[in-house]
């Protein structure tokens, strides 16, 4: 069943050197229990995509649905509901967690705004999420700063589930993380997710996590998705030139995919006032003048692969 949709989704940002197109013409579908991998440079839109879906920021243009439910331009009191079961898990549980609060008061917090359980039903229901994200019992009275990351991280997730949501956004929830805790991490998002049935967003920079955690993923460059596919097949066969420079940066051992490094030329520009064509031209291996002027459209190339590129069958003989 498909619980998330997005449809054209656009977020600018009006800045002092011009309109941003920080998330521009987005779409994707997620079915309920998957993971929809989103994958990209740093600045490319992805925490901004994340938080459009949230309502955490309003979109500029297009459309969010929840199981069917157009839910663009909700009312307040609908949102109060959607955001029981939308929630985030954020990169860096240090900075949003509220330093003055300990452990089992930042995971109450969600359950005593929301006043519709008593004291002792909230002491079981904190007691119950530090089980199911392996906090020892111990540290209920300790605060986030006598806490090593991994643990806060864990404090950061029981306080987004404490509600019982069932759609995640998990932006680079890893990514400040010692590479031995963050696959303790990974690990537990995927077993909760088995367990209460969740459906996430998981947003990262990279590849090699996105590759472990999803069912389908969206490449963004610049506010644009570039290719979506499952996952397998993007790490098998990505036709996108952005998204084979990425893969060829990567010590991953089991791809099928290996080629040459690829270097990616120049900077990474910001999408103020885009100018017509492939955002990604000036960077392109393949790029003609035609890339400059022509705009790629996302096409379906085999079943459920889509790629924005002028060149893409060409490029993929
Ligand atoms: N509130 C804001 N005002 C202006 N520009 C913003 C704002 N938030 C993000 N941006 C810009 O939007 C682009 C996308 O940012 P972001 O979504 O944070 O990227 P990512 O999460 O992929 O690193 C960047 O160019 C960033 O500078
Ligand atoms: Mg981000």
């Amino acid at each position: 069943m498909k619980l998330l949709e997005v449809k054209n989704l656009k977020k600018y940002f009006n800045t002092s050197s011009g309109m941003l197109h920080a998330v521009d013409n987005v779409s994707f579908t997620i079915d309920e229990g998957k993971t929809l991998g989103v994958v990209g440079e740093s600045g490319c839109g992805k925490s901004t995509l994340g938080r459009v879906i949230l309502h955490l920021l309003d979109n500029t243009d297009g459309n969010i649905f929840y199981k069917g439910e157009d839910i663009t331009n909700v009312g307040k009191k609908r949102l109060k509901e959607l955001q029981r079961d939308m929630q985030i898990i954020f990169q860096d549980p240090f900075s949003s967690l509220n330093p003055r609060m300990t452990v089992s008061q930042t995971i109450a917090e969600p359950l005593i705004i929301r006043k519709e359980l008593n004291r002792k039903e909230i002491d079981n229901k904190v007691k119950e999420m530090m089980d199911v994200v392996g906090l020892s019992k111990r540290f209920e009275n300790s605060y986030p700063h006598e806490l090593d990351g991994g643990r806060r991280q864990r404090i950061g997730i029981a306080r987004s589930l404490v509600l019982n949501p069932k759609f995640i956004v998990c932006d680079e929830p890893v990514s400040a993380l010692d590479v031995s805790i963050q696959a303790q991490i990974i690990n537990l998002l995927l077993d909760l997710q088995k367990n209460m049935k969740l459906t996430y967003v998981f947003i990262t920079h990279d590849l090699s996590v996105v590759k472990y955690v999803s069912h389908n993923i969206c490449v963004m460059y610049l506010g644009q998705v570039v290719e979506q596919s499952p996952a397998k097949e993007l790490f098998n066969a990505p036709m996108h030139p952005y998204t084979k420079a990425l893969l060829s940066a990567i010590p991953i051992a089991d791809i099928k995919y290996k080629k040459n490094r690829i270097l990616l030329k120049g900077e990474l520009s910001s999408p103020i006032n885009p100018k017509p064509g492939c955002r990604f031209a000036k960077r392109c291996n393949y790029a003609v003048d035609e890339c400059h002027c022509k705009e790629p459209k996302l096409q379906e190339i085999e079943p459920n692969h889509f790629v924005a590129c002028n060149f893409v069958k060409e490029i993929n003989k």
